[in-house]
């Protein structure tokens, strides 16, 4: 194989409770990559097309986890990657973590899946600390698995899939309006309550149980944030209005998508997202910030191949 063109989904990771270590991907939107072996060594981007990223090579992530790749696998040609951006920068719905991940899925397939899936994501969150200045795996481990994953650590036995019951929907809306997942990281506090850490890990445990079961009662109720979602949500217009709207029309929980600006909602049935896509359009339009919705299963499927010669 010497080249691959391959689909990169769009995730939504932090699920509430689950900050830097649980996401999924979205169905219907993703980054299209072509990854391309080429006789100089070395990793470039040669193209991008769509919502601008860095070309230069020490400020994409694509290159930056690629290289950090290649010096491990030391393959003897090189490899020229196009980006067809269609996820926003800075829209808190993995959009560095397609492309980190994307790049190092690519090259792997071109080298015979030298390494596993799981193996990948070690080079991929190497990616997202240039975009980010932090290195978490909860957008590029479910863009390169699929499937509702929780990250302990990276060695396989701590990365760990989720079962997603059969129910379950959710609603993203992303305001178009940038949010530097640094800024939104810079303005969290580095220590927190002892109450609030028994909260989250006690939420944390009941939604696992509650996957486990499809208990959508436990859902509802462990769903929650109390660490994260209270500094971040002054940076999103209309956050109140919308979650409280999302409650109110039967989301089983509703909290910031990754370090925002988009927002998520989880629904028991595909029907209760389409009316929550409705009502947030109506509160949306109100505020005059162009934006767009996503009602999607919480898929199942991590990158996919589309061609390969
Ligand atoms: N877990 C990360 C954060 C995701 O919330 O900062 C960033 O997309």
């Amino acid at each position: 194989m010497n080249k691959i063109k391959i689909f990169s989904p769009a995730t939504v990771s932090n699920v509430a409770c689950g900050f830097d270590i649980l996401g999924f991907p979205i169905e219907s939107l993703g980054d299209e990559m072509t990854i391309s072996k080429s006789k100089n060594i070395g990793v470039r981007i040669t193209k991008v097309e769509g919502y601008p990223v860095p070309i230069d090579s020490q400020k994409n992530v694509a290159t930056v986890s690629a290289e950090k790749l290649i010096q491990d696998l030391k393959p003897n040609c090189g490899f020229d990657i196009e980006i067809k951006k269609n996820i926003i920068p800075g829209s808190g719905i993995g959009s560095s973590g397609s492309n980190a991940a994307g790049s190092v899925f690519g090259i792997n397939k071109l080298l015979g899946d030298p390494l596993t899936t799981k193996q990948l994501i070690k080079y991929a969150m190497i990616g997202e600390g240039i975009s980010s200045l932090s290195e978490h795996p909860d957008n590029v481990a479910p863009a390169l698995l699929g499937g509702l994953i929780m990250v302990k650590s990276v060695e396989e036995e701590n990365i760990i899939s989720l079962p997603i019951p059969n129910d379950l929907f959710c609603f993203v809306i992303n305001p178009k309006i940038e949010v530097k997942t640094s800024y939104s990281r810079e303005i969290l506090p580095s220590k927190i309550e002892l109450s609030s850490m028994t909260k989250q890990v006690a939420n944390f445990g009941a939604l696992v149980h509650a996957l486990h079961t499809s208990n959508y009662d436990l859902l509802r109720l462990s769903l929650v944030d109390n660490v994260i979602e209270k500094h971040r949500k002054k940076l999103i217009p209309s956050f109140d209005k919308v979650k409280n709207k999302c409650i109110e029309l039967g989301a089983l929980g509703c909290s910031i998508s990754g370090s925002g600006p988009s927002i998520f909602a989880i629904t028991k049935g595909k029907d209760d997202a389409i009316k929550i896509d409705i009502e947030v359009k109506k509160i949306y339009k109100e505020t005059n910030i162009d934006f767009s919705t996503y009602v999607s299963k919480i898929s199942s499927d991590g990158i996919k191949i589309i061609d390969s010669i």
